[in-house]
């Protein structure tokens, strides 16, 4: 048990730092929170149109999740690694920082993919890149390829990685509610559209 506190605690510690917050604030850009969608993430970093800072807030976002599964992974096997993910999943969309009012956890999903199946990372890139290809919408994209990890891993017959992307992809769904809801009304944001 107190194994198991020390890697939810390391997890979610590292997901909460919210990145896209502290680097927009770093480069003046003001509060992300009032910018676009609201949302902390990378897509939204994006809407102030620096392209490196988003790129940035994709590559901290999802490396504080690998980091957190790997020192788990390392430091207590390989299962304490995908707990370890999951929890900075959960970090980044609850951080104690910003009165638990987080991000939507697509970065941090990829991270936890890189930390503990990294050829999953392959799988959600050609999904995501596929659907952004054709649609520009970023929320349709992770909905899409955070539906067929959990889907390959089970196939694969990875069933605790299954299981365990499978909880975090429902989560996802559910805190992509207001962009489900544009979606259908034909008025969500397309990637790079500012506003
Ligand atoms: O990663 C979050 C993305 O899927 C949607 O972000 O800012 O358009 O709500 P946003």
């Amino acid at each position: 048990f107190p194994n198991l506190a020390i890697v939810l605690a390391l997890g979610y510690l590292l997901g909460s730092i919210p990145f896209g917050l502290l680097l927009t604030k770093m480069a003046g850009l003001g509060d992300l929170r009032s910018i676009g969608s609201g949302n902390i993430g990378a897509t939204n970093v994006l809407r102030t149109g620096n392209k490196k800072l988003a790129a940035a807030t994709l590559l901290l976002d999802a490396l504080k999740a690998t980091a957190a599964a790997l020192i788990a992974q390392a430091v207590f096997g390989h299962n304490a690694g995908l707990l370890a993910g999951f929890a900075a999943f959960i970090g980044h969309l609850f951080p104690v920082w910003l009165g638990f009012k987080g991000g939507k956890g697509v970065a941090t999903y990829i991270g936890t993919l890189l930390g503990v199946a990294p050829w999953m990372v392959l799988v959600f890139a050609v999904s995501w890149l596929s659907v952004a290809f054709v649609t520009r919408y970023s929320s349709l994209s992770a909905l899409v390829a955070t539906l067929v990890i959990p889907v390959v891993l089970w196939i694969l017959g990875v069933e605790e990685a299954a299981l365990v992307t499978a909880a975090m992809t429902v989560i996802t769904y559910w805190r992509h509610k207001s962009n489900i809801e544009r979606l259908i009304a034909g008025t969500e944001g397309k990637i790079g559209q500012k506003g």
